[in-house]
């Protein structure tokens, strides 16, 4: 296996000179579960009990695998249930543990890129304070006050993975904690994690002015089902504003624009203009949408093999040019590009390998047109928990038996290590 590449950080942060970083990424709940979390108690809205890979035992082991790989970047998060599993009690077990992966990574010179938020919440905080309540806001901010002088070697942070897939998930889908279906409800949920974003932005920058910081904005390429069809096309529309363009645009102005049918345009101030050192996008797949009147809402969606590349084992559709298109969209911003997640869930490596080459020509052609594109991150390093599929969902470079907790290399891993020995970014 090759060494490591290069490590980040012989230029200024975010400068130029700054070597693209080549990583992985993954989620401390997806990994290592935890007895304090939100979602463990949720079983009853979840088809299986989340039974993990054991890394908070086995993270010496994991983050070796790092260095098979020769990543020069690892995007993993904290879980905030463990760190503070009562309301007012940290558990500085808990702290101690993360900055010893950080001090790993360091010693290995990889760059750290630190999720505050991927999901998950302490039980406590989502049955007293849940993001609709303002208070949340508090209750965040005083966990990242808390966390923050206690880690050292981070530049890059992520404040929130995926604030949108969130707010859907909890508030419109009811599938996730808070589990609830109340649109009002989500949008001053998503106003307050939005509130939440700047002022973990801004206490990060008060410790750390040169720190990176971002969110991590899942984006899709969205279509209409039949592209003859206005009100497929209608749709389509919309919902590409809204899932994709209304946060850059939240960024850039500074308000949330709401648009519902039939109703007045809502514009909702949210504190988070210019709070952005670059972007992260995750990308993963197209969507067709199609107006159906006996659906929710009237929306109908569903993933097409239209190019035959076969559909993933989630049943999604590979579309590398999608991801050419969120980058261009993304790239409004004017702020520099990391893909922060990009994978695909397979047992069939040699399909792993076409995805990621693919993916991979397409930041390389958005490259070429001159866009700023300084990292790409695949989704994931080992096999893990997924939300709402629980263990079937193969997005590892290196597989899981979950019966022995093994972890085994898949060819995909060897290519990725090839690429970025190979590859000139
Ligand atoms: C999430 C990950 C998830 C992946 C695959 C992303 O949207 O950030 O947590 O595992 O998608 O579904």
């Amino acid at each position: 296996m090759p060494g490591p590449s290069p490590a980040p950080g012989s230029g200024s942060p975010g400068s130029r000179r700054t070597p693209f970083l080549w990583g992985v990424a993954t989620s401390a709940f997806q990994l290592e579960g935890s007895p304090h979390a939100d979602w463990t108690s949720w079983d009853e809205i979840l088809s299986a009990k989340p039974t993990v890979t054991n890394h908070y035992e086995l993270y010496r082991e994991d983050l070796a695998l790092l260095r098979n790989l020769g990543v020069n970047a690892y995007r993993f998060s904290l879980e905030w249930s463990r760190i503070q599993p009562r309301e007012g009690v940290w558990d500085e077990g808990a702290v101690a543990h993360y900055q010893e992966i950080i001090d790993i990574l360091r010693r290995d010179n990889i760059e750290p890129m630190v999720t505050l938020h991927h999901f998950t919440h302490p039980l406590w905080f989502i049955k007293k304070y849940p993001w609709h309540e303002d208070a949340s806001v508090e209750h965040f901010f005083r966990y990242v006050e808390k966390i923050l002088p206690a880690l050292r070697g981070v530049r890059y942070w992520i404040t929130f993975n995926e604030p949108y897939v969130l707010v859907l998930a909890g508030y419109f889908e009811g599938c996730t904690p808070p589990a609830l279906k109340n649109v009002p409800l989500g949008v001053r949920a998503l106003k307050n994690i939005l509130t939440a974003h700047a002022a973990a932005y801004d206490i990060i920058h008060a410790g750390c002015p040169d720190a990176q910081v971002s969110v991590a904005h899942n984006m899709a390429a969205l279509a209409p089902w039949k592209r003859w069809n206005p009100l497929d096309k209608l749709l389509a529309r919309v919902a590409k504003y809204f899932y994709n363009h209304s946060l850059l645009d939240a960024f850039l102005a500074g308000s949330l624009r709401i648009k519902f049918p039939f109703k007045e345009e809502l514009v909702i101030p949210v504190p988070i203009k210019g709070k952005l050192d670059f972007f992260g996008v995750n990308y993963y797949t197209r969507i067709h949408m199609r107006f159906n009147p006996f659906k929710k809402m009237g929306v109908e969606m569903r993933h097409l093999d239209i190019d035959g590349r076969g559909l993933t084992d989630m049943g999604w559709e590979i579309h590398p040019r999608g991801l050419e298109k969120v980058l261009r969209y993304a790239s409004a911003l004017d702020v520099p590009l990391i893909i922060t997640e990009n994978g695909i869930a397979t047992r069939d490596s040699q399909k792993k390998i076409a995805f990621m080459k693919e993916h991979l020509d397409a930041v390389e052609r958005c490259r070429e047109r001159g866009m700023d594109i300084r990292g790409y991150f695949y989704w994931s390093l080992i096999d893990n928990y997924e939300w709402l599929q629980g263990l079937d969902a193969r997005f590892g470079l290196y597989r899981v038996d979950f019966d022995t907790l093994r972890r085994i290399p898949t060819n995909a891993a060897a290519y990725y290590s090839y690429l970025i020995k190979n590859r000139k970014f």
